[in-house]
């Protein structure tokens, strides 16, 4: 039962020692290789778990979320890390107010399965990216964990696989984060067929 949202009234939820032990961002980021002179969107940017390490890595950050009350958090942080470099922007559930080929990537982590439409949000996603940029997709595994949604709100990787396929994008690396969290990196621009 995907589509599901997070409650923004549980947002220690998304910062705490745990998930970050399991979760840790800038590992992630260092591992996903965002060059310094590139512009990333955070879709579902929460309040900001990845977008303040991405800012600090990357020239520029979109940070885009549904929701106003994780906006507001996520501004409060920037302030108080003095942070300049993000532009804060509601979102809609399947359009992203992002120009055609406007960043050079995109983490979209622990967003993939509360989307309503999937697979026009991927075909957004490639619309906004530049050819040869990448989106990144951060998942709760398909299994139980210590910490999560249940089972059936979870996704297979298998599932992503097809929505980004479809979308146009050809698949790149995987990883495995912990138990708990897999990495699924996706390519504008390269030969899906080449991928398998
Ligand atoms: C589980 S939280 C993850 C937040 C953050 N990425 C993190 O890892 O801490 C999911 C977030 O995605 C947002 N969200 C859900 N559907 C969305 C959509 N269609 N467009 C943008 N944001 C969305 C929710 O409001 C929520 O802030």
């Amino acid at each position: 039962m995907p589509g599901h949202k997070f409650n923004p009234a549980h947002l220690q939820r998304l910062d705490n020692p745990r998930r970050r032990a399991l979760l840790p961002p800038e590992k992630i980021l260092r591992d996903v290789e965002a060059a310094k002179a590139s512009v990333w969107a955070d879709i579902g940017c929460g309040a900001g778990y990845f977008t303040i390490p991405l800012a600090k890595a990357v020239e520029k950050v979109i940070a885009l979320d549904i929701s106003l009350e994780m906006l507001q958090e996520l501004k409060k942080r920037l302030a108080e890390q003095q942070i300049h470099n993000v532009e804060a922007v509601q979102s809609d559930e399947s359009k992203i107010k992002l120009a055609d080929s406007s960043v050079n990537g995109v983490i979209l982590a622990l967003v993939a399965h509360e989307l309503h439409e999937p697979q026009k949000f991927l075909q957004e996603i490639t619309r906004i990216l530049n050819p040869g940029g990448k989106v990144i997709i951060v998942e709760w595994e398909k299994k139980v964990t210590e910490m999560g949604p249940p089972l059936d709100h979870r996704l297979e990787a298998s599932e992503v696989d097809a929505w980004a396929l479809h979308a146009g994008l050809g698949k790149g690396r995987v990883w495995q984060w912990s138990d708990t969290f897999i990495g699924l990196e996706y390519i504008k621009g390269i030969d899906t067929n080449q991928s398998n």
